[in-house]
């Protein structure tokens, strides 16, 4: 087992990471406070792991809350549902919410414990290679309104993440190859050793190997752990982690969010932030081709949807990151090193979005 942690003065918090601690006695007992537990997982994932974080929990109480899956049910809605089964159970101040599944559960059931009774404690238990290394870590929380993502939340960090490699035995294949996305983000931001060894180890991830994940999943919550620790609430540095996330953000917008997996659309996205860094001779142009190699070996794909640079530059203007009608985005000024700007020449951009998009 791999012990990491958030620096976050008196909300700091452990990352415990490895094969089996969901019933590795005494883990979880040691790491989930409170007697009574508030578990939120899924209709997919609570029939595959609920019982066995229940049996390493023995002797609390529990009321479960168990969801139907999708994207579309990380809504105010839902998260007022889980509130009515809250209030109806008299659920007091020191109960802890379980957040049991990929980054929706985690988000929700974040935002759900922000929120009830002005904030309950709780712990993450993710088990999608995304929420591994992405989501459970940063206490970021929210829902989505009808017409915008993650647009109603709080910063809420967790107590405590317990992550199981073993649950990504069950990932489907799809949603495993758009977590090491996310994975191989970290190694262009900020860790040219770990890019490479990624390109060593890519057969292993994609197979599943205990000791890859773990050491890939420690890597990244380290990383991301770091400019947390540094920068919790994005005035600066943490914008890094959004490397490639402008231009998915076209790619998700421009297909309604259903035929991309937000990895996937990331993937190409870090391809396009990564040859736009490169038609600006900032970076090596050797990069961008062991990039396409690398997201090809991970199972990603990389070409887009022909949907036109102008309509993705329409797009990618709705971003977040807009700041006074300039797009601002992050680059790499070499492999392993990102800066967030909004000093570029258009026309890289506009050469970038037609290479890519048409
Ligand atoms: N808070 C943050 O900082 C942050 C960062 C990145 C993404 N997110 C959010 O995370 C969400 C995406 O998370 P995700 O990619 O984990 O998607 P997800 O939670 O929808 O999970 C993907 C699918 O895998 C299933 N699943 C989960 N674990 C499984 C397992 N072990 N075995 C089999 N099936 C399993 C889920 O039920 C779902 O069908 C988005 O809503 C995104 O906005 C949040
Ligand atoms: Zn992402």
């Amino acid at each position: 087992m791999q012990t990491l942690h958030v620096e976050l003065a008196d909300r700091s918090y452990p990352i415990l990471i490895g094969p089996g601690l969901l019933s590795a006695p005494g883990v979880l007992d040691a790491h989930v406070p409170g007697r009574d537990l508030v578990l939120i997982s899924n209709t997919v994932v609570a029939p595959l792991y609920a019982e066995r974080l229940k049996a390493s929990l023995r002797g609390r109480r529990f009321i479960e809350v168990v969801l139907p899956d999708g994207e579309q049910h990380k809504s105010l809605s839902t998260a007022s549902r889980v509130f009515d089964v809250l209030i109806a159970n008299r659920v007091a101040r020191d109960a802890v919410v379980v957040a049991l599944g990929g980054g929706v559960i985690g988000d929700l059931a974040g935002f759900v414990a922000a929120c009830y009774q002005r904030g309950v404690a709780f712990v993450q238990v993710p088990t999608t290679l995304l929420a591994q290394v992405d989501s459970s870590v940063g206490g970021k929380t929210a829902v989505n309104h009808p017409g915008a993502k993650n647009m109603i939340g709080a910063f809420h960090q967790p107590v405590a993440v317990v992550t199981d490699t073993d649950t990504l035995q069950t990932l489907p294949d799809r949603e495993l190859h758009a977590g090491l996305a996310e994975i191989i983000k970290y190694g262009l931001i900020c860790d040219a050793a770990f890019f490479g060894w990624l390109e060593d180890n890519m057969d292993a991830l994609r197979t599943r190997t205990a000791a890859a994940l773990t050491y890939a999943i420690h890597r990244s919550c380290q990383i991301k752990a770091q400019i947390v620790g540094r920068d919790e609430r994005e005035q600066g540095e943490r914008a890094l982690l959004n490397l490639g996330h402008t231009f998915g953000h076209a790619i998700e917008s421009a297909t309604g969010y259903v035929d991309w997996l937000h990895g996937e659309a990331v993937g190409l996205g870090l391809l396009m932030a990564t040859d736009m860094s490169a038609r600006m001779q900032a970076l090596d142009a050797g990069v961008v081709e062991r990039l396409r190699r690398l997201l090809e070996r991970a199972g990603l794909p990389v070409v887009p949807p022909r949907i036109g640079a102008a309509r993705a530059l329409g797009y990618m203007k709705v971003d977040k990151k807009v700041q006074a009608g300039r797009i601002r985005l992050v680059l790499l000024t070499r492999l392993g090193r990102a800066v967030v700007t909004g000093d570029y020449p258009d026309s890289a951009l506009q050469a970038t979005l037609a290479a890519h998009f048409g």
